[in-house]
């Protein structure tokens, strides 16, 4: 069957307004909205101005009372505790309504902030549509962020209410997060009104008089008196979230989400994009606090009927490198998204695919993949050992929904390996060089997306119009900056090739080199610092830190080296895979003092490079490359 795309991209382009009120019909609206996009508000535009909405309504209510009350809505698999549990979305409604009436109890009310700092398990997800329903703000920090990173965002925030839980499990350790939220409780200047704790059987935490309640107790309440909360109507202008993510410095970007274009554009893309029916099960294998957890463990399926899987676990050690087939198998899962890492590591621990033989795929349709670049490779391995369709796609926290992809539900294009495939519907992507004149196909430049951005992107940055405008739209007047380095070919087909700032992407998670170099600069040892990612065969990227001591410092290396890594862990936390310190008499740079962090890189990575033209001393890269050699980098990977 031939393709749907073009014709469908066309239509947008002849008539974006059009479009989006088609998409629009297939949301629940307390209020219709007066225009479809207005230009003149907010930074860039808005959508659906006027419109009133709620996103729990849409994702919950709607679907109970139309039909699909003992349906699964979510499912709960967990192999690192062993524990499973299916939601029908009666049930799941159920218990939101509680969380939310125990959250209003708690004084959190439309507009409010809730900070959630949960591990992967249901009432993470229940957290999240409870501050829906309420009209609350709510901003979920990943569980690998240490307290340090938590403190900024509370002050960012400055939430009324926090939802935590007392241990999150990786292999091998529990991890309590009780003295982690205290800790950065005690640190932001910022104090919450209340922190509500789910007790988890392997770690129970203390609960500080008169703040802390026991959230898992006041919802059994809440259920036994069956306590129900109405969806408060929002506009559809108003955010639904706040998900901060990496910038060039320590302070995180707070990506704002907006109530109606969010879920007009998420409900358009499960079927137009994954190509899901409703009722089918779809598992996103990634984590709440991360944008795709955002839309498409929570928003996403849920507004299109769907059941989602909530996976506590690993793609391998928990306990194989099966466990994904098993899942698949056990829950019917028909597609699944997840980052290539995940693929590399369960290649690495079964590189003949061997235990996929021992499950039942045959509903499986489709994988998905995103967050990082997909090397050919793992693509290939993958379409190999599973049979079906691999489809990368790239998107952004900033984007909330991918920009460039390949339809299944409009028909799949044609599949090039290292390309994500084609610009969706709303996005208007064009390759220009630095100073923003377009490039022809098949030359790299700066990637950018005409404005206005469709629905689901983000309209602004939290509190901070200035740095979303600074950030985002100031380089390239008249478009946002993806910060992605890249070519469009012949066919119209992008190519994602690097970040064009310092952010780096480490086994999936976004991070920025630019936070963990405060972090080293603030060792008093240390005189300067440069941190840059170097290529990694598992997770595509690792953190490498160069030091350069203050005169004088005579403690071992060693010792100091050892110090910086615990120091970004302790300050940024363990998923900055922070492990490498190294200490250099002097870094190189060019005339005017810039480091030279991208030739430094190609060093480590043992690539061709050409002797930048204003670098003040050459010899300082030799110095570079036996420093990296004593430590057994250059060209590793
Ligand atoms: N809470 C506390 N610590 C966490 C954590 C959490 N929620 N998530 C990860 N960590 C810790 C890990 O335990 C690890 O600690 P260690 O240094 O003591 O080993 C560290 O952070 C790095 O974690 P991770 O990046 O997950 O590496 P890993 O070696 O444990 O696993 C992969 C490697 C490839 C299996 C894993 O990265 C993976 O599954 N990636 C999928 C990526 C993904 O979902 N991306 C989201 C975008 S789609
Ligand atoms: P995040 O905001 O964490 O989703 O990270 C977004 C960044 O990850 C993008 O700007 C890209 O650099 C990278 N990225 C995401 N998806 C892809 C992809 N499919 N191919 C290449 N890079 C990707």
């Amino acid at each position: 069957m031939a393709s749907r795309y073009n014709e469908t991209y066309e239509a947008w382009k002849r008539d974006p307004e059009a479009f989006w009120a088609d998409a629009a019909a297939d949301i629940d609206w307390f209020k219709p909205y007066d225009t479809v996009f207005d230009p003149d508000a907010g930074v860039y535009g808005r959508w659906f101005v006027g419109g009133e909405c709620n996103t729990c309504y849409n994702c919950l209510d709607r679907h109970v009372e139309r039909g699909r009350p003992g349906q699964p809505a979510l499912i709960y698999d967990s192999p690192i505790t062993g524990a499973r549990k299916t939601y029908t979305y009666e049930e799941l409604l159920a218990k939101v309504q509680a969380m939310a009436a125990v959250l209003r109890d708690g004084g959190v009310e439309k507009g409010d902030r809730v900070i959630i700092y949960m591990p992967m398990i249901p009432e993470a997800v229940m957290a999240m549509l409870a501050c829906a329903r309420l009209g609350a703000i709510h901003s979920v920090v990943f569980g690998g962020f240490a307290a340090h990173e938590l403190a900024t965002r509370i002050d960012d925030a400055l939430p009324k209410a926090i939802i935590s839980a007392s241990c999150g499990i990786e292999p091998g350790r529990v991890i309590a997060y009780k003295p982690l939220l205290d800790e950065a409780v005690a640190q932001a200047r910022h104090k919450p009104a209340h922190c509500f704790i789910v007790q988890r059987e392997q770690v129970t935490a203390q609960l500080v008089e008169g703040r802390d309640r026991d959230l898992g107790a006041l919802m059994a309440d809440a259920l036994a008196s069956g306590r129900t909360v109405d969806c408060v109507p929002v506009k559809a202008t108003d955010p639904l979230y706040i998900l901060y993510t990496s910038g060039t410095t320590g302070q995180p970007k707070g990506v704002v989400r907006d109530n109606g274009g969010h879920m007009v554009a998420l409900k358009w893309s499960m079927s137009n994009l994954y190509g899901i029916q409703p009722g089918e099960v779809f598992w996103a294998a990634s984590d709440v606090g991360w944008v795709v957890g955002h839309s498409y463990i929570v928003y996403a399926p849920l507004l299109h009927g769907c059941a989602t899987v909530v996976f506590e676990g690993k793609p391998v050690g928990t306990p194989d490198a099966g466990v994904f087939w098993r899942v698949i198998s056990d829950h019917n899962v028909v597609a699944l998204f997840t980052a290539p890492t995940a693929f590399r590591a369960i290649k690495k621990e079964d590189p003949e695919g061997r235990l996929i033989a021992d499950y039942d795929l045959a509903l499986f349709r489709t994988l998905f993949l995103a967050g990082e670049r997909a090397d050919p490779d793992t693509i290939k391995w993958a379409e190999d050992k599973l049979g079906v369709p691999v489809i990368d796609h790239w998107w952004q926290t900033e984007t909330g929904w991918a920009i460039v992809g390949n339809p299944m539900g409009l028909g799949m294009l044609p599949v090039k390996h290292g390309s994500p495939t084609v610009p969706m519907p709303g996005y208007d992507v064009r390759v220009l060089d630095d100073a923003g004149h377009p490039l022809p196909a098949g030359t790299l430049g700066n990637i950018v997306v005409k404005l206005p951005l469709p629905p689901g992107c983000l309209p602004t940055l939290w509190n901070a119009d200035e740095r979303f405008r600074s950030s985002y739209l100031a380089e390239f007047p008249g478009y946002y900056k993806t910060a992605d380095a890249g070519v469009i070919d012949e066919d119209g087909y992008l190519s994602i090739m690097a970040r064009t700032d310092d952010i780096i992407n480490v086994a999936g998670h976004r991070l920025s080199t630019g936070a963990m170099e405060e972090v080293l600069s603030a060792h008093p040892d240390v005189a300067e610092c440069a941190v840059i990612g170097i290529s990694d065969q598992l997770k595509g990227q690792l953190p490498c830190g160069f030091v350069v001591l203050k005169a004088g410092v005579t403690r071992p290396h060693a010792e100091i080296e050892a110090d910086l890594v615990r120091l970004v862990r302790d300050q940024i936390g363990p998923v900055a895979a922070f492990k490498i310190a190294i200490t250099v008499d002097r870094l190189p740079k060019t005339r005017s003092g810039k480091i030279l962090r991208g030739t430094m890189r190609q060093i480590a990575d043992g690539q061709e490079y050409k002797m930048p033209a204003t670098i003040d001393d050459p010899a300082i890269l030799d110095e570079i490359e036996a420093a990296l050699r004593a430590h057994g980098i250059v060209g590793e990977s």
